[in-house]
């Protein structure tokens, strides 16, 4: 009997079409979870997202459980590490890219209210403790998506589906 090997592992990065990106700078600042930032990777290649930004400890490829569920996708998603996330904001500010955080905050402004500027970073927290007001402080904005149930939050790598789509939209790439 013959295997076939799985489509993502088929067609080596160099060898696919050119795809046009679209201008969303994602950050990642210390996401525990290597299976989370798969994830990310793999709706970022969904989205033509330009680039990720991995800050601190945010688990960075190569990396097995990272590649569980990014299924390759880091192949195609152009990524940094930055040490610390002052050092990824000091860089998109050089490139006068606006800085939107996501989270939720009493003074966040509703992702459905929110008109993305083009291009645009979205920063996303740690799972547990999110991104502190200080790092809050250091960004333009403060965008939240809107719970209708009992929890206050959702995944990290939900999150990051549910806004990128949205920007997708409203750019109206989607
Ligand atoms: C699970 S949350 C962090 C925990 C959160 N700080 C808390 O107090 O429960 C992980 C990350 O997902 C994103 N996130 C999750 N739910 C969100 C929401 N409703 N609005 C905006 N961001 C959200 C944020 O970037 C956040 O830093």
């Amino acid at each position: 009997m013959t295997h076939l090997e799985p489509h993502y592992r088929m067609t080596p990065p160099d060898r696919l079409p050119a795809k046009e990106k679209q201008p969303v700078h994602a950050v990642l600042h210390n996401v525990r979870s290597a299976f989370n930032v798969g994830s990310i990777f793999r709706t970022a290649d969904a989205g033509a997202v330009t680039r990720l930004h991995l800050c601190g400890y945010t688990a960075c490829p190569p990396n097995a459980k990272l590649q569980k569920t990014a299924l390759g996708a880091f192949d195609y998603v152009p990524w940094t590490h930055h040490e610390t996330l002052a050092d990824c904001i000091n860089h998109l500010r050089s490139e006068a890219i606006p800085i939107a955080a996501i989270e939720r905050v009493e003074d966040s402004v509703p992702h459905t209210r929110y008109e993305w500027p083009r291009p645009v970073a979205v920063v996303f927290g740690n799972e547990v403790k999110g991104l502190t007001r200080e790092e809050l402080d250091a960004v333009d904005t403060v965008v939240s998506i809107p719970m209708l149930g009992h929890k206050n939050t959702i995944n990290v790598a939900t999150a990051f589906g549910i806004v990128l789509f949205d920007i997708l939209r409203r750019w109206q790439a989607v």
